[in-house]
Order: structure tokens, then sequence, then C-alpha cells
């Protein structure tokens, strides 16, 4: 048994930890193009939430009143989670760290925005590093521009990087190549585009010039493809 990473579309994706939780990240089911799972059909123990924009809050609210999970965002989105009826939220903030019982998370810099569906305020986006109990750490990025403090990020020695490459309104090919060099992960994971044409990419370019210039695998999931590190 290993961490299993499963990429849904989009940004959506779950983590089934080693020591058997279920984590889902950005659960955008209902609306999303690139999406063939319902929302009724995940499971979760725990909902993270990168940033307050609908392709991440997505079903958050539905998943977290079937399934009882509890969502961890910023103080902002699950103060806004808890009013919209969700019943159990953990707040977080950028830069603050928690022991939660599938792992240490830290919320990390993002540079983008986050304003909530009905245009409430939604705090600062944040990326996500997780350090699982068995030791291995996972960065998602969420939906960001390339910012040299990434290299602070990659100081702590990353499995698993997974970084938007979509453009338009996160880094693009050539900036998630650039963010690369600064994280050193061991394995990149490309999300954040082909959903829709103005995020239109070509994963596999993208991974052949990640490793002709950098030492980092580039693992290209199908809709529904999982990964285990
Ligand atoms: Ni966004
Ligand atoms: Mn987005």
């Amino acid at each position: 048994m290993s961490n299993t990473l499963t990429w849904y579309g989009h940004a959506t994706l779950g983590l089934k930890t080693k020591d058997g939780y279920r984590l889902l990240i950005d659960p955008f089911f209902s609306g999303n193009p690139a999406a063939t799972v319902k929302a009724e059909e995940v499971s979760a123990d725990y909902i993270l939430v990168t940033h307050g924009h609908g392709d991440h809050v997505g079903d958050t609210v539905a998943i977290a009143n079937r399934t009882g999970a509890t969502v961890i965002s910023n103080f902002e989105i699950t103060t806004w989670l808890s009013a919209q009826g969700v019943e159990k939220v953990h707040p977080q903030h950028l830069g603050g760290g928690f022991q939660h019982p599938f792992g240490y998370l830290k919320l990390t810099l993002a540079l983008h925005g986050s304003a909530l569906p009905d245009g409430s305020y939604g705090g600062n986006p944040a990326g996500l590093l997780l350090t699982t109990n068995d030791g291995k750490k996972i960065y998602f990025a969420g939906d960001t521009g390339l910012f040299g403090d990434m290299a602070l990020i990659g100081e702590e020695g990353l499995d698993v990087a997974v970084l938007p490459i979509g453009d338009n309104f996160t880094m693009g090919p050539d900036d998630a190549l650039r963010a690369v060099r600064l994280l050193r992960p061991q394995i990149v994971v490309p999300i954040h585009y082909g959903t829709w044409e103005l995020i239109d990419q070509n994963p596999q370019t993208w991974a052949e010039r990640v490793t002709a210039e950098t030492g980092a695998k580039v693992v290209v999931l199908d809709i529904n493809g999982q990964m285990t590190f």
C-alpha cells in the first residue's frame, strides 16, 4: 500500500493515504466538462479547498453534507461554508500548519484571486503542502502564477508537486517549467488544463520539456487516472 492520487479532471483530485484517509481536493464535478464522475459518487473524510472560485469550491457543500467530511480551507472560506450549512470545518491560513489525522497540512502562498461564487470575500488563495503520516511530501500549488518563493517550498523536499499548466488563469507551460526548477520535486503532475478551450495545452509536449530540462519525472494522468507514491 502507498498513497494514491486520482485526477478527476480540471483541478479536482482525490488522495487516499497509505493509512486509509480519503481526501478530496477542490471537488468540482457538477458543471465540470472534464469530469465523468458525479459528485454523488465520491466519498471523502476530508475536503481541502484551495480558494473561493467556483471551479474549486465546486460541490464542496453537497459532498460535505452527504458524507460528513470535514472541510479544510482558509478562515474566510470555512466561515462561508459554515454559513452554507457545512457542519465540520477546520480553518487554517497561509503559513500555518496543523497535524490532522491524515498528516500535517500547511497552507502556502498562491498568486491568484479567491472571491466566492456569490461574490463574498474568500480571503487569500492558498496552495497546500501535505506531509503524509508515512513521511511523503506532496504540494498542490492550487491556482497560481509563478512566484520565487516556490524555492522555499522546494526546500522542504517534495516527493510530488501538482501544478497548473493551463495558462490564462494560472501558470502556463513555460512558467510551470520554471516552477519545477524552483520546487525540485521527484514527480510532477500537471493539472488545470484542457477543461475549456481557453486553457487547452498539450501535457505530453510539456512533459517532454520538463524531462529534458529538469530532474523531475512527469506523470500525465488521464481523467480518473491514478498514480501512487
Ligand atoms: Ni481560480
Ligand atoms: Mn481555477
